[in-house]
């Protein structure tokens, strides 16, 4: 049966179904190298003053099996760039799933995967998002040619496949802009506070 590729969907995909999914190989989350679904193509952070070059994982397809597991890690540890580790506690699957360290014989691909949740959850990293808002906020979004959806104007993520809100908006899950569905166009700081007062019943 042909797979269809989750970078030409015009909605998100069904849990249970499989899809042919970016992903890496031999790239690492807390010391397990495996074969990642991912959200972005490699990048570096310079907003945050992060310049190694990583990937985001797209949770939608880790596995159930690699997920529990996560839910029961206590703690991890992670290359302190150094040359010696440092020990972090285990938050919740999300966070732990945070960077693909890329290594040299790490490889981008498309894999076919199982969708096993609905979760995609954006990454507000280091106050990042602040920053974002103040150089996209505003900004039209792009379209994007394969699936017709836009696609976020900070690292070129395609949003065609993330669920809006019950307002009809995008949260990009690489870093968190809000987008609306409609329009394609970045939701000011200002904007999304007051879209939270409006869906909060306050103004
Ligand atoms: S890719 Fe960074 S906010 Fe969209």
């Amino acid at each position: 049966m042909n797979l269809r590729r989750l970078d030409e969907l015009r909605s998100p995909p069904v849990v249970g179904r499989r899809y042919l999914v970016p992903a890496v190989l031999h790239g690492m989350i807390v010391n397990i190298y495996g074969v990642w679904p991912v959200l972005l193509p490699a990048h570096a952070d310079h907003e945050i003053g992060q310049p190694l070059r990583h990937y985001h994982v797209d949770p939608r397809f880790v596995s159930a099996m690699f997920w529990r597991w996560l839910e029961d890690l206590k703690t991890y540890t992670v290359p302190d760039g150094n040359g010696s580790v440092r020990e972090c506690v285990a938050k919740s699957p999300y966070e732990l799933l945070r960077h693909i360290v890329i290594e040299a014989k790490t490889v981008a691909t498309l894999m076919p995967m199982k969708c096993e949740r609905e979760g995609l959850q954006s990454l507000d990293g280091f106050g990042m998002l602040a920053k974002l808002w103040q150089i996209y906020g505003g900004r039209r979004c792009a379209v994007d040619k394969r699936s017709g959806g836009w696609i976020c104007p900070h690292k070129g993520v395609s949003l065609s496949s993330v669920k809006p809100s019950e307002c009809g908006l995008l949260t990009c899950p690489g870093h968190g802009l809000v987008i609306s569905a409609h329009t394609g166009v970045v939701l000011s700081l200002a904007d999304h506070d007051h879209c939270a007062r409006t869906i909060d019943g306050i103004d």
